[in-house]
């Protein structure tokens, strides 16, 4: 300890100076090492489902910290896109991600393909019994196999169809480019329609879509609308053909690296924040639909039964294929608990 020449303290000050001074620096590594922050990267605007349950997260860990553990949300894909988040996450340059589920099939993990099956979910509750059960379990574990950890699954909702007229049945979509996340099912999905998929990340959507390189694209309304894409697509033809939804994702070093009552603190900020993001994922959907009517900003169409049924069809196939690429015992185990759950 450094005193100036011209301090003199009793001896007992002195000493007790010492020993707090001394307590202090010893004590100050440990209480900076359980500071900090975590950096958590998205590709979707604020105000969408995901936006929304991150953010309520971020402010659950920092509550319940008492601000010692900060949350840095990086949205918008303004640090990293679709494609290189789970590179920064593999690298440590990010501590969390929160992708859609679309984005695990072509990284390594086949398993997580079967949420983009056309037509396999009739609601929003089918899909959260099977991530709520043995699936939802299985899927995250496998996760380790990359020594990620996977820590929950959230919804967005069902996906519609935007293109510059309405899409409604198999011969409305042929020829036309249609913009996808990077999954082989859904390329095949569209495919099955008469389409050409294009894989674009998520961020160049829509230039994408101004510039002409794609004519169409599939998201839920949330992200349609979030993203301004009314301005360069004057059709929404609502098939809610398929499911987005997301799985938030860590690393093993970085959790393995948190104290276990950190860990639990981070867990349990997160279980609630996606049981808020389930609770408004519905209802951001619907606003977006309701501004979208109001502002008249695009053409708004629903497929006659007769139409989904047609689409349908034209996309069963989708299923065997898949089913043929990573063997039908999975796609059997889903199917049989769906019907539980029926
Ligand atoms: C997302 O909601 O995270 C993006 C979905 C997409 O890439 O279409």
């Amino acid at each position: 300890m450094f005193l100036p020449a011209s301090t003199v303290l009793p001896r007992r000050r002195w000493l007790q100076t010492a020993a707090a001074t001394a307590l202090t620096t010893l004590s100050q590594p440990s209480l900076s090492a359980s500071a900090m922050t975590i950096r958590l990267s998205h590709v979707v605007a604020r105000d969408t489902p995901k936006g929304m349950a991150l953010e309520r997260f971020r402010s659950l860990v920092e509550e319940r910290s008492q601000n010692r553990i900060r949350v840095q949300i990086y949205p918008q894909g303004q640090l990293y896109g679709d494609h290189d988040e789970m590179q920064a996450l593999q690298l440590g340059a990010v501590d969390m991600v929160a992708p859609s589920l679309s984005k695990f099939g072509p990284i390594g993990f086949p398993e997580f393909e079967l949420f983009d099956l056309p037509f396999l979910f009739d609601s929003v509750e089918a899909v959260r019994r099977l991530t709520r059960g043995t699936i939802g379990r299985t899927l995250l574990q496998g996760l380790n196999r990359q020594r990620l950890m996977g820590l929950g699954f959230f919804d967005n909702g069902f996906k519609h169809m935007s293109a510059n007229k309405p899409l409604l049945e198999p011969r409305d979509f042929r020829g036309l480019r249609m913009r996808i996340q990077g999954s082989r099912v859904i390329a095949q999905q569209m495919r099955s329609w008469g389409a050409l998929p294009v894989v674009l990340p998520f961020s160049e959507t829509r230039r994408a879509l101004e510039t002409g390189v794609v004519d169409g694209t599939e998201n839920p309304v949330s992200n349609f609308w979030t993203q301004g894409m009314q301005a360069v697509q004057s059709d929404l033809s609502l098939t809610g053909h398929g499911y987005l939804g997301y799985a938030v994702v860590t690393h093993q070093r970085f959790w393995d690296n948190l104290p276990p009552k950190d860990r639990n603190l981070v867990q349990g900020a997160l279980d609630d924040a996606l049981v808020f993001g389930n609770e408004i994922a519905d209802a951001q959907n619907d606003k977006a639909l309701a501004a979208l009517h109001l502002t008249g900003a695009a053409n708004i169409h629903n497929p006659s039964p007769a139409q989904t049924q047609m689409l349908k069809k034209a996309s069963a196939p989708v299923h065997v294929e898949l089913a043929t690429r990573i063997g039908p015992d999975w796609l059997n185990t889903v199917q049989n608990a769906l019907r539980k759950t029926s």
